[in-house]
This record gives C-alpha cells, structure tokens and sequence, in this order.
C-alpha cells in the first residue's frame, strides 16, 4: 500500500516549493489522518506537528464541530458568488464577526482563497483606491528583505527571497525592497536594536525621497516575519515608520496571515507590535486551514472613495469565482466561534511564554546561533560558529538536517531560507506537549550535530 501510493506520487504528482531531484530519490512522506496537536503517517507513526502544518492549524486536527458544518453547508447551498450583489449568509455572518475581531473600525471585507491572492488583491485594490481619488501615479509599494508575502507573480515581487525570483523574471517594476529588520544578521557591531531601527527608518525617508512619495502606494508588513526566517522587528521599529508612512501618505498594508488570530499573544500581530495598519490580510488560521480562505480588511475611507468613483473609474472589476465560498465562509465563521467559546487567544497567551522559556534550554546547543520568538512562534538560526555568527556552507543543507533530525524523533518543524529552524505548533498546545516538543527538538538538533561531525 506505501510502496504503491508512492510511486503513484512520483508517476503523477508535481510537488509545489520542493527540491524535485531530491523528491525524485526520497520520495514523498504521506500523511494519512490528525488529531489534536498530532499527525500520523500513512504507516501510524505519530508525529508532534511543530508547525501546525504551514502555520496554519490553530485549531489543531480532527475537529468534529467544522466537519458538521463543512458537511451541513455543502448540503444545505454548496456553492454561490459573491460577484454583482449576489450573497449568501456564511459570508455575510463571517465578515460581521470579522468586524468584530480586527482592529480596524468598519472595515469592510473582500474574501478569497489564500494568502497569496488576497496579498494580490490587496495590490490591486492600493492602485485602484489611489486612481479613485485621481492619484494614478501613486502605485509603487515598499517591502522587505526575507519577506514572504505570496507566490502570484505580485506577491512573489513583494516577496524578499531570491529563490522566490530566480527563474521567474522577478522581481517586477514598482516594487522596492528594504533591509530586512533582522537585527541578529544585519545589525552593526555596537548598535543597539534601536539604533538598527532608527537606521531603518533613515533608510525609509531616504528611499521615498529617491523614489518620489507621489509615486509610492504602500507599504507591505508582516508584523514578524514568519516563512523568511522568523524574524521579529527591532524595538521600536514600527513606531519608526508609521510617522514617515503617514508624513508621506502612505498606506501600511499589514499581512497578518501567519501573525493573525493569537500567534504572537494578541490576537494580531498589529496588536502585539503597536502598528496601525491601513489595510490587513488574513488566511491560513482563519478557518484553521480546515477549508481554503482569506480576507483582506478595507478601512471606510477607502470603500467610500472606492463606491463614490464607481460612476467614474468604473466597476470594481476584481474578484475571484470562489471569494465568498460559503462553506469556507461557514467553517471559518465556525472556526472563530470555537475560538471565542473555547478562549483560545487567552490559552495561546499562556502557552507562548511557557514554550519561549522552556526553549531556552536549547539556546545553547552548539548549532543554535540565535534563538528568536513571541507567543507560539519560534526560530532557531543554525550557524557553524556561535562567536562569529558564520553560517553553514549551504550545501550543508543544515536546517534540513535538523528537520530531519526531528522528524526521526517524532516532530515536525521546518527548515527556512538562512537556516533557520521554526517552530509554530498548534495554538492549543498544552504545557506538556510544549515539553514533549521541546524535548524533541533537542534530540533531533543532537543527531542533525552528529550526522554533521559538529558536537
Ligand atoms: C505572511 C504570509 N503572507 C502570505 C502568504 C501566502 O499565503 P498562501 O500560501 O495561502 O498563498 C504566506 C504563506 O505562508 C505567508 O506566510
């Protein structure tokens, strides 16, 4: 049954962001069912899911209550658009509990499939509000280096990952990349945190003066970065750029969609980091990845101006088949119930202190360079020399060893670009499994250690 569900894999699959030589000679790893913070393997191999699959299963695996929904839903009206007024009551009832959830009052909210399109969107809608308001030329947007914010060809511009342009003729005009805020790899000798920040900022002003603030839309932001490395912002650093933001009419499209819904304590990470986004994106635990959706939020100064040029500029002429979907819609109506009746932000509030603390322990082991994290979301940043910070040749591959390490030991974590480790489990992890996890963690770095020569 293994062997023969593998090699159909390798007959027909085309595995996404995948080393296809190596998938060609390892083969694919199947899972076959979830439950809690768990996952099994096809042959019943339980393994701890450190990384809530792509940061993404808050809720954990195996949740009745979204399968009935899901199956209620799909029998009662599976399907309906959103486009030319049409509507249908999971979505209305999820972006009326939206509301009540972001911090951005009235907002109004455009469903889509995934992260990546509703970064898109967000893009689109930056252009089209700044047209409506007879400002066309205000259409450049500002990201960061080792940001992720998507793979359409957009958001992999806005994307600050060389692989993520390599190949595809990116990045594209009228995106501008920053230094990446990773004060552990960019920060100066002497400089304080908030020097870097500071310095940061002076790279803003300096960049809008260059480019022309006429020219320029936004600005994007994880409130911390997840897929490029988990990197927290300096002290200080968004109390740095929203003034110049401002200064220079500006909008902060905020991507909450790995920081969103209690990753980093808060229920955003806006919140968590004293930003005051304009526009925010959110996906992944939204439905707790239990069905495909995402949302952008559109404050009412823009959906105001968006309606008032309608006569002029012309429809809204953006939308996709399955915005709106209702059983997405349902499920993650459902989802952010469960959250509110279970108090699943307060519990993530607690664990993420206790995983922060018990991962200190690891701090010192001889691969860990740097050891980063808020909340339940962690890096470790693998270096072959703790006082110079020098990396690992990356042929090494040493991230994947240590992911590797982990999985022998029963656990799931990822490797990131810049060997990095990161750690993202479940939001309803409890103390002991954050002990188990850690405790894995540990043993998969001492076999990657020994593998590599380097105990
Ligand atoms: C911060 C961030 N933005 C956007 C995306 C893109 O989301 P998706 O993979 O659902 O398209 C991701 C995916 O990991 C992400 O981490």
């Amino acid at each position: 049954m293994t062997r023969s569900l593998a090699q159909l894999d390798l007959d027909h699959l085309f595995h996404p962001a995948t080393d296809l030589r190596g998938h060609r000679d390892l083969g694919p790893q199947i899972w076959d069912r979830g439950e809690g913070v768990y996952i099994y393997d096809i042959d019943g191999k339980r393994y701890l899911e450190g990384m809530a699959g792509l940061w993404c299963t808050a809720l954990g695996y195996g949740e009745k209550e979204l399968a009935r929904v899901a199956a209620e839903q799909m029998e009662k009206f599976c399907y309906g658009p959103l486009f030319a007024g049409k509507s249908n009551e999971p979505s209305i009832r999820l972006a009326a509990k939206l509301a009540e959830w972001v911090p951005i009052d009235g907002a109004r909210f455009l469903f889509g499939c995934s992260g990546s399109d509703a970064n898109d969107t967000q893009v689109k809608l930056m252009r089209y509000y700044f047209h409506a308001i007879g400002r066309p030329e205000k259409r450049k947007i500002i990201s960061r280096g080792n940001a992720y914010h998507g793979v359409t060809m957009a958001t992999a511009a806005l994307t600050g990952l060389p692989a993520f342009h390599k190949n595809f003729s990116l990045p594209m005009d009228d995106v501008i990349h920053l230094t990446s805020p990773n004060f552990y790899r960019q920060g100066r000798d002497g400089e304080s945190e908030s020097e870097f920040a500071d310095r940061l900022a002076r790279e803003l002003e300096a960049v809008i003066e260059h480019e022309g603030a006429e020219t320029i839309a936004a600005m994007i932001a994880e409130p911390l970065m997840g897929a490029g490395g988990v990197i927290l912002p300096p002290e200080g650093y968004f109390d740095r750029i929203q003034p110049i933001l401002e200064k220079h009419d500006i909008l902060l499209i905020d991507d909450e969609v790995v920081c969103g819904f209690g990753r980093t304590g808060k229920p955003f990470g806006c919140q968590t980091y004293n930003m005051q986004p304009t526009t925010m994106t959110m996906a992944k635990a939204l439905s707790s990845a239990y069905q495909p959706i995402s949302a952008v939020a559109v404050p009412p100064f823009m959906f105001d101006a968006i309606v008032e040029a309608a006569g002029g500029v012309g429809l809204f002429a953006h939308g996709l088949t399955y915005a709106g979907h209702p059983v997405s819609a349902a499920v993650a109506l459902r989802n952010l119930e469960l959250m509110e009746e279970r108090g699943l932000m307060e519990h993530a509030a607690r664990m993420g202190p206790i995983l922060q603390q018990k991962l200190t322990a690891i701090a010192d082991h001889p691969l860990v360079g740097n050891l980063r994290g808020i909340g339940l979301i962690a890096g470790l940043e693998l270096v072959a020399d703790k006082s110079t910070r020098a990396q690992f040749p990356p042929a090494d591959k040493m991230a994947f060893k240590v992911a590797a390490g982990c999985l022998a030991e029963g656990l799931i974590v990822r490797a990131l670009p810049g060997d990095v480790v990161a750690i993202c489990p479940p939001l309803i992890i409890d103390e002991a499994q954050i002990e188990e996890l850690v405790d894995k963690l540990g043993r998969g770095l001492d076999r990657a250690a020994r593998e590599a020569g380097h105990e």
